[in-house]
């Protein structure tokens, strides 16, 4: 078939809503976006590991402890499958890792804000995890199959960070006046970033369109994060903490939460490099590559000699 015929081919599928498979034709511009798109989110989730690993030893019971290690844990398998579902576009973990350490592709720059008490664990849980549902759960029908598949899994597992860091904080909250206002000081601190998670306004959105049309982005940045505002502000009721925007209020002719301004800038900055964290982040990240160099080679040396022995035995 001609690139005319495949093309037509492909429109029908997205416009069918039916799922473009590894071995399906594909325009290269779609199979880029989705390399760029799957990579920053596979690289999102292994760095997102740091910022809660760093409270494992310091978790303050057994229960706790299990659980934010089986949260962190959990972090790296998305990492795996969504690194996995990348490589079905023909690149692999090796090079989009390199890409990584060398700052040639990005991860969700809300990992570059420290975690500095144990109330951050549940404001992470709570907020965090919370605006990647939002993000996350209209990806499960994105038009690029190994992606979708992923995604219903990754959402799964994501409801169980969301719960767990909201079980967290209301536990501190109904606990001292010194918990509450931890509880309270790391939901002040995480709000706006979280919000800063869907991504630039839309007026200012550069990929938005195309995703959109293509099938891969199913709302855009402003709709979704209207969505996370509409959910968070009743939550916070139920955990007896503020959101730290003066300027939110219900609007009862539109049904939705009106918030103030995001601090723009701030994300720019984040994003360019300059984050609290930043550096720390990606030298931990090298340095955990480095040190598992043996473990890589030991696999690859032992899965060189099996073959070799089935060849043989063959
Ligand atoms: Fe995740
Ligand atoms: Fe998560």
């Amino acid at each position: 078939m001609d690139e005319t015929a495949l093309q037509r081919d492909f429109d029908a599928t997205i416009d069918a809503d039916d799922r473009i498979e590894p071995r399906d034709w594909m325009p290269d511009a779609y199979r880029q976006t989705l390399i760029r798109q799957i990579a920053q989110h596979a690289h999102s989730e292994i760095i997102g590991m740091q910022p809660e690993g760093n409270w494992i030893t310091r978790a303050p019971s057994l229960k706790r402890k299990a659980i934010l290690m089986a949260k962190v844990q959990d972090e790296a398998g998305h990492g795996l499958y969504l690194y996995s579902a990348a490589e079905t576009l023909g690149v692999s973990r090796d090079e989009l890792l390199d890409k990584l350490h060398t700052g040639r592709q990005r991860y969700s720059s809300i990992f570059n804000y420290p975690t500095i008490t144990w109330a951050d664990m549940g404001a992470i849980g709570w907020l965090v995890d919370g605006a990647a549902i939002m993000n996350q759960v209209p990806l499960c029908r994105c038009s690029y199959g190994p992606y979708a598949r992923a995604m219903i899994r990754i959402c799964k597992e994501e409801s169980f960070h969301q719960r767990q860091g909201f079980e967290l904080l209301l536990t501190l909250s109904n606990g001292t006046a010194e918990q509450k206002a931890m509880a309270q000081d790391a939901v002040n601190r995480w709000w706006w970033p979280s919000l800063m998670m869907f991504g630039p306004p839309d007026s200012e959105s550069t990929h938005s369109e195309q995703s959109m049309r293509w099938g891969i982005k199913r709302f855009s940045n402003d709709e979704l994060r209207q969505r996370f505002v509409d959910a968070s502000v009743p939550q916070a009721e139920i955990l007896g903490l503020t959101l730290p925007d003066p300027q939110l209020r219900f609007n009862s002719e539109t049904g939705h939460y009106e918030y103030g301004d995001i601090d723009w800038s701030e994300f720019k900055r984040i994003l360019a490099g300059d984050g609290p964290c930043n550096a720390q982040r990606m030298a931990h990240r090298v340095k955990a590559h480095t040190d598992g160099a043996w473990v890589r080679e030991a696999a690859a040396a032992y899965a060189d000699k099996r073959a070799a022995r089935e060849e043989g035995a063959a």
